[in-house]
């Protein structure tokens, strides 16, 4: 079990590398002025709003609002967990992750990594050396396989009988029980047995290339045609892509992603030199499986048995993309002819054909207004608002923007209304409206004063004096947000070289980190902002708040019911409210 990562850690670590180098890794930056521009690799735009700055240590573009730390930064591009993005950091700086003793943060995962890449390895093994694996490489070669793409694929072979892998890897009692925690086992009466047996092996892994799981294909015609690993504590159906690693790793720049629905698929495509596909693992894609995949590239076509069923299936791709339609992404589909799949297809026609249809596969749009229309009488009134009231509700899905605007006007020129109608959620209601937040300009609303001094001083350390020269009445408060205040000003206090990102990560395992991460987001930047100003007018703000809400109101209360004390403190705030024979 692995201790929590102490505070000290992150912020040396967040000290030690640059988010500046982290970030232009992997998205080439330019220098401007203080700070460091590009694209944003997080939306698509034309021109760089994505900036990084070095005195921050902190990212932020603003169009799309997306902000953090160079911890921030990995687990959002690279896909990875906390502990995941500071021990990639960390190794980047040549330093080895502490954990704290004591409290353990979830289990360690390490020993199931490790015993999954033996796993695959064995594998491995089984087919280049198993008496029994000539069937599976002819399976294979049958199957227009070389022994490349095998390679490639990490391709295995499980052989037949009930303890091969037991009886290898399971060396003692901890390994016994890992195996079973990685599914790669079952129990049986008294003893274990292999999950898979005599079949193929496709190993499943994630995008830094661990094997996380397998599928594995029967070579006959034994049943289930396909096992796949069962849910483990490393393995999540409906968070991986089969082949994901694989595509980025043959190009690092990919243009679209194919979603086909097997692993055969897959190989088969990459056989033919078509290296974008990747497969859902035998369940419907999630909004997780297309977040990973607009993570990697702008574009995502859809293959799908042109039956009723591949039909089906496509429908419900889309419902599960329409939310994310944000500018700049594209989803398309491609039905092939009826019974066949990509496999079957590239096969008999070719890559270049098949590499036409993709071109030519159908946009978003059509698709959708393809289906409803075909499910009303375009020719009368009734059939048209019937469209109208069935598209409706699809097109509120969408993100604000101008893909939103154009398929409602669109709508209405299919349903012959004029003059936008039908769209009534409005700009304000997506996504990236809303995750623009307070990052953009225009919509930028001020803030409450204790939201405002909180994010002047994440933003800015070094107002902290300006912070102490105010007086500080609003400290007895116990407002929402005053206790997170206080603690801002004592981190900075005891530590004032901690920068934004530092300051950021020390709640990132708290209930509040949602809510500062968004204050994080607040511009500062813009030309007419007096922060110093700023920040003391947001304190006296509070200090007045305080008096406002706690304090007896001079009207309420007799004097007479107060003690001497409080009615010092009234005259000398309230200076001649009080009447003279009171006094
Ligand atoms: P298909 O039945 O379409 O098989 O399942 P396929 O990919 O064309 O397989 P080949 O070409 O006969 O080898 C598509 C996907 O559904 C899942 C697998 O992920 C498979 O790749 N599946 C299918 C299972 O999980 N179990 C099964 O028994 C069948
Ligand atoms: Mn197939």
């Amino acid at each position: 079990m692995a201790g929590k990562i102490p505070t000290q850690f992150i912020d040396d670590l967040l000290n030690r590398i640059d988010v500046v180098d982290v970030i232009n890794r992997r998205v080439p930056l330019k220098k401007a002025g203080r700070d460091f521009q590009a694209r944003c690799p997080f939306h698509d735009e034309k021109t760089p709003s994505f900036t990084v700055s070095p005195q921050k240590q902190f990212y932020h573009c603003f169009g799309c609002g997306a902000h953090g730390s160079a911890i921030g930064f990995l687990m959002e591009y690279d896909n990875l967990g906390f502990v995941e993005a500071v021990e990639e950091l960390a190794h980047f700086a040549g330093l080895e992750v502490p954990r704290e003793a004591g409290a353990a943060q979830g289990p360690d995962l390490n020993p199931l990594y490790a015993m999954m890449e033996e796993t695959a390895r064995f594998y491995r093994h089984q087919l280049k050396n198993h008496a029994d694996a000539r069937q599976a490489i002819d399976y294979l070669k049958a199957r227009g396989l070389s022994g490349e793409i095998a390679a490639i694929f990490a391709i295995g072979y499980a052989p037949p009988g009930w303890d091969n892998l037991l009886s290898t890897l399971g060396r003692d009692k901890p390994a016994i029980a890992r195996l079973l925690e990685c599914g790669l086992t079952q129990e049986g009466e008294g003893k274990g047995y292999d999950r898979f047996r005599n079949r193929i092996i496709f190993p499943i892994r994630d995008r830094r290339g661990r094997s996380i799981g397998f599928g594995g294909r029967s070579i006959g015609e034994e049943k289930p045609k396909y096992l796949n690993s069962p849910e483990t504590l490393l393995f999540h159906k409906g968070r991986e892509l089969y082949g994901l690693y694989e595509a980025r790793k043959a190009s690092t720049k990919i243009a679209r992603l194919l979603v086909v629905e097997g692993y055969m698929d897959v190989v088969a495509l990459a056989q033919h030199g078509i290296l974008n596909a990747v497969a859902t693992l035998g369940t419907a894609t999630t909004q997780d499986h297309l977040e990973l995949i607009f993570r990697t590239c702008p574009e995502v076509v859809f293959c799908f048995d042109g039956d009723r069923a591949g039909r089906d299936a496509a429908w419900k791709a889309l419902l599960t993309g329409l939310p994310l339609m944000r500018d700049g992404r594209e989803v398309k589909f491609l039905f092939l002819p009826q019974g066949e799949d990509p496999d079957t297809q590239i096969r008999k026609e070719g890559s270049s054909a098949f590499s036409q249809r993709i071109e030519q596969a159908q946009p978003l749009s059509k698709f959708l207004f393809q289906h409803l229309t075909d499910q009303v009488q375009m020719e009368s009134i009734d059939g048209r608002a019937k469209l109208a009231q069935l598209a409706s509700p699809l097109l509120e899905k969408l993100p604000s923007g101008v893909f939103r605007r154009m398929m409602f006007q669109h709508l209405e020129e299919l349903v012959g209304l004029k003059g936008g109608h039908l769209d009534k959620g409005g700009q304000q209601t997506s996504q990236a409206v809303h995750r623009r937040g307070m990052g953009h300009s225009e919509k930028q609303q001020r803030p409450t004063p204790i939201r405002m001094a909180i994010a002047l001083l994440l933003d800015s350390p070094h107002l902290f004096a300006i912070a102490e020269s105010v007086e500080n009445e609003w400290q007895n408060w116990d407002a929402p947000g005053i206790s997170i205040l206080k603690q801002l000003l004592e981190i900075i206090r005891s530590q004032p070289t901690l920068n934004k990102a530092a300051l950021l990560e020390r709640w990132r395992d708290t209930e509040h980190f949602n809510h500062l991460n968004k204050l994080a987001n607040y511009r500062f930047d813009l030309p007419d902002m007096d922060q110093e100003a700023e920040l003391r007018d947001a304190l006296l703000k509070l200090n007045a708040q305080y008096r406002k809400n706690s304090r007896p109101q001079p009207g309420n209360l007799r004097p007479s019911e107060l003690s001497d004390d409080q009615l010092n403190e009234l005259k000398r705030r309230y200076p001649g409210t009080l009447s003279q024979d009171e006094q």
